[in-house]
């Protein structure tokens, strides 16, 4: 597709319904945009201790994170630089000292190297084996972490990740400031959850501020009707229903929490308020904290309640509730996406059982809220097949955003900033520019 028609498909305000049903455009996007963008890898707690690796993919490359006896962190195509086996499972796991391949056992370092290759004196006096570069294990063009995030990128040139994070970084800095012991780490596996629908419906999904209130009405309102019969109408409510019961606040409220955008398509909703700012209080918690911090740094933590952040296209952060969900497009109209549970160090357990909690709730492919959204970009995927009515609408607000300098758009929470904003990234990473 060349770059004229590529650009006739997304105006300032609308987007062509190609975009989410042409299998050749999500060629492209996997060629121009997870080939090109920062990807979320996994977090540095999964690879704490040498010997460990994390094996996961890259739009639908094969990458692992691995860490070397000498505290190293790689990310390396997960590739036998033999005949090409894939050398490890997808998660994570532990080789001690080397990777054997299943095969003809080749074996690495865990930084890629090349140790050791059965009767290697077979390849004397040819161009391959130990000591050549193309026999170990081949690093990926790009990576790096920020605040044990690892990120990667297929590659060689672009912005370094602290940049293309940009004003966006700021989530995962409250996210990892909310742990009294100043680190996070990643527990328990993850929650797989396919959906039979185009990946960008899901981080088109996370800042749309005008579904939560319809699509989430079955769950979320039965839910408060539930215990307002059962518990009475001044009793506390339990923290599921805490996690639940926001997700039908007014529209007013879900306005009110915001919309944040940056360069790159990244963003968050929420900020002041959102919906996981009146969840109870935890003692024991915020004197861990007050300890850690002193009382006013606390309080700023505190304040900061934002709802979901992006980092387009591949990784969403919750950080009030310490739950990541990652986006793994597997076709045009299948996507993966995974949801993961962080502890933050130094807090007391309840801590954890709130964001498994949510987890289960929300996120989890048997929970009662996530199945609302899967239906309507089920609902989206089919609708868009028909033909007569070209276009998918993004003009609420158009030009009402604030520019608070430095690339961050600001609107309020029933604006389409979101979509548009991913939208502008996705053309410039589709004409090859980024
Ligand atoms: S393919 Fe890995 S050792 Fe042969
Ligand atoms: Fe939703």
């Amino acid at each position: 597709m060349d770059a004229a028609n590529l650009d006739r498909l997304v105006d300032t305000d609308r987007v062509h319904r190609s975009v989410y049903t042409d299998p050749a455009i999500f060629e492209l996007e996997m060629e121009r945009i997870w080939g090109r963008a920062w990807i979320f890898v996994g977090h540095e707690s999964q690879v704490a201790e040498a010997g460990q690796y994390f094996a996961t993919t890259i739009g639908r490359q094969p990458v692992m994170m691995t860490r070397d006896e000498a505290g190293g962190l790689h990310v390396l195509f997960n590739r036998c630089a033999h005949k090409g086996a894939r050398l490890v499972g997808e998660g994570a796991g532990r080789a001690d000292k080397a990777i054997r391949c299943c095969y003809h056992g080749w074996r690495f370092g865990l930084d890629g190297r090349l140790l050791s290759i059965p009767m290697a004196d077979g390849y004397d006096g040819t161009r391959f084996g130990k000591g050549c570069p193309e026999a170990d294990v081949q690093p990926l063009s790009r990576a790096e972490s920020y605040r044990g995030f690892v990120f990667a990128s297929l590659a060689a040139e672009g912005p370094g990740l602290v940049a293309w994070l940009g004003g966006a970084a700021s989530s995962i800095d409250n996210m990892v400031d909310r742990a009294p012991g100043g680190d996070l780490e990643v527990t328990g596996g993850v929650l797989r959850f396919e959906h039979d629908s185009n990946w960008k419906f899901f981080v088109e999904n996370l800042n749309d501020l005008m579904h939560p209130m319809v699509v989430h009405q079955s769950s979320s309102l039965t839910a408060r009707d539930v215990a307002k019969a059962e518990l009475g109408p001044e009793a506390t409510m339990p923290p599921a229903l805490q996690i639940i019961a926001p997700f039908t606040e007014s529209y007013r409220f879900f306005d009110e929490m915001g919309l944040h955008a940056f360069e790159w398509g990244h963003g968050y909703s929420g900020g002041k308020t959102s919906i996981h700012a009146k969840y109870s209080d935890v003692p024991e918690y915020n004197a861990a904290m007050e300890a850690a911090y002193g009382p006013e740094r606390v309080a700023e933590i505190f304040a900061v309640n934002r709802h979901n952040t992006v980092f387009y296209p591949s990784a969403t952060i919750k950080g009030p509730i310490q739950t990541m969900r990652i986006v793994k497009p597997l076709a045009v109209d299948r996507t993966v996406i995974e949801s993961w549970t962080f502890r933050l160090k130094g807090a007391p357990d309840e801590l954890l059982r709130r964001s498994i909690l949510y987890c289960n709730l929300i996120n989890s492919s048997a929970n009662l809220v996530g199945p609302d959204d899967q239906e309507a970009y089920r609902r989206q995927q089919q609708g868009l097949r028909a033909e007569g009515a070209e276009w998918v609408a993004m003009h609420r607000d158009l030009g009402r955003e604030e520019d608070l300098g430095e690339g961050h758009l600001y609107a309020k929470g029933s604006s389409d900033l979101a979509f548009r904003n991913q939208f502008r990234a996705w053309k410039r990473y589709m004409a090859g520019v980024a």
